[in-house]
């Protein structure tokens, strides 16, 4: 049910981008701890240090009085080696702060799998390339459910599920840049579903009232013109980026058209019937959905502006926007309609209930030490996201939720530290710890004030 009464009011996190500490109490290796950070970037040995500074963390997620923090479990600090036998201390560390949320009225709505492939899967069978990984990853989340299932009661499957595919660091591939396009990655993301599948399923057994769902990067495509052929590669453009993996959560099978048009170029992987049965078995209670901004896609041609690799493909290509083409991030277009838009796709596509589990303002952020960053830009950002969300339950859409990404400075994708999203300020730059010290910033304030006023209203 959606009411504004008992709305998530989160902020989002990852366990790779806070908790540092990668190789404390028995953690073993995953993906991003051994890919290869461009210099000057920090990597995973400490990022913001969540690891032995939760205590102090919680205290602030109180004082910001949001209904749920979202956070990821590091499968490694669960299991060193992907799977055998799980490591008490990260089961401990965990459990105290799950307790420490739980204890301030925070609800913890935890994602399985955030973007962190454990190493020795890779190593031993090339992780999600292979069917093994399946029934690791069923193992994994069985003993997560079984183990917190008792007091976490909302879970999210694996993050970004295309992200992952897409991504050589965070799958462990070793795909060059040129080569992202092809059948392997799509057989991929065929196993991350079939896996995401069996947690669903496993949750429901599992977990008393417990209620899960995927986690899209939902891609809410414009063509960039109104020329029919344009509108049909935005069309495309969506399937392939946002359809493809819902559909099969929601639905158990790939979108057909789309589906038919990668098997003639030979990239669509092959749905056994025991494929099938899987797909077919478990649904998810709600859709999550990252949103930050849009993107238009245009026929096929020559490709224009800043175009990824692996999304673009013979079937459309995708241009970021002129901004975006200098690669230069802090400069990408806000679109908050853009995200009513793409709530109201999913809504009308799945008629399930959504949480939007990411969305946020990223910028360079170098306040002197003793001031308070006055991040107006982000508030301004935020403030006109959070009004979508209020049109989107007014007009009836079952939005359960809103979290901001993120609570705290962090490890972002290809910039560490140079790139800030947080409502607190991390005190370290990526090649300086100094003292790691949180300072909230004006966002932060902003935003227990919206929290505050929002529950007095209703
Ligand atoms: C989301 C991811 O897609 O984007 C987060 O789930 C990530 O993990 C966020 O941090 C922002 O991306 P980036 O690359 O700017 O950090």
């Amino acid at each position: 049910m959606t009411s504004k009464e008992n709305f998530r009011w989160g902020v989002s996190s990852s366990a790779f981008q806070i908790e540092g500490a990668n190789k404390a109490d028995g953690k073993g290796p995953s993906t991003l701890d051994k890919r290869k950070v461009r210099a000057g970037i920090a990597d995973t040995s400490v990022a913001a240090d969540f690891y032995h500074h939760w205590r102090e963390d919680i205290q602030l997620l109180a004082s910001l009085k949001v209904t749920s923090f979202r956070m990821s479990i590091s499968w490694t600090r669960i299991f060193p080696t992907g799977t055998g036998s799980s490591n008490k201390a990260g089961v401990q560390f965990y459990d105290q702060v799950i307790d420490a949320l739980l204890a301030n009225n925070i609800e913890p709505v935890v994602t399985i799998n955030h973007f962190d492939m454990p190493y020795a899967l890779i190593t031993q069978f090339n992780g999600w390339l292979s069917r093994k990984s399946v029934n690791a990853f069923a193992n994994y989340a069985k003993f997560l459910f079984q183990h917190f299932g008792d007091r976490v009661k909302t879970w999210l499957t694996i993050n970004e599920p295309l992200m992952v595919m897409y991504n050589p660091a965070f799958n462990g591939s070793h795909y060059q840049d040129d080569n992202r396009s092809t059948k392997a990655n799509f057989l991929m993301l065929h196993h991350i579903l079939l896996a995401e599948k069996n947690a669903i399923k496993l949750c429901h057994q599992l977990v008393v009232n417990g209620k899960i769902g995927p986690v899209s990067s939902f891609q809410n495509v414009y063509p960039a013109s109104s020329h029919p052929e344009d509108v049909e590669a935005a069309m495309t453009a969506e399937s392939i980026l946002s359809y493809w993996a819902l559909d099969v959560a929601v639905k158990g099978k790939y979108p057909e058209i789309t589906y038919n048009r990668l098997r003639k170029l030979k990239l669509a992987p092959q749905v056994s019937p025991a494929d099938q049965i899987i797909f077919q078995s478990a649904f998810p209670d709600f859709i999550a959905f990252n949103y930050y901004s849009s993107i238009r896609a245009e026929k096929y041609h020559t490709p224009t502006g800043f175009v990824i690799p692996f999304f673009d493909s013979p079937l459309f290509s995708i241009d970021m926007g002129p901004q975006r083409a200098t690669k230069k991030w802090t400069a990408m277009e806000a679109d908050p309609v853009g995200m009513g838009i793409a709530a109201r796709k999913l809504y009308e596509r799945y008629h399930l209930p959504l949480i939007i589990t990411e969305n946020g303002y990223a910028d360079t952020e170098v306040p002197s030490t003793d001031s308070i960053v006055q991040d107006d830009k982000r508030i301004e950002y935020l403030s006109k996201h959070i009004a979508i969300c209020e049109q989107l339950i007014e007009e009836g859409v079952p939005l359960w939720g809103y979290f901001i990404w993120s609570f705290m400075d962090s490890l972002s994708g290809r910039e560490g530290f140079s790139k800030r999203y947080g409502l607190v300020y991390v005190n370290r730059t990526d090649t300086d710890l100094r003292d790691l010290k949180r300072t909230p910033k004006k966002s932060f304030y902003w935003y227990r004030d919206q929290i505050r006023d929002w529950r007095a209203k209703y």
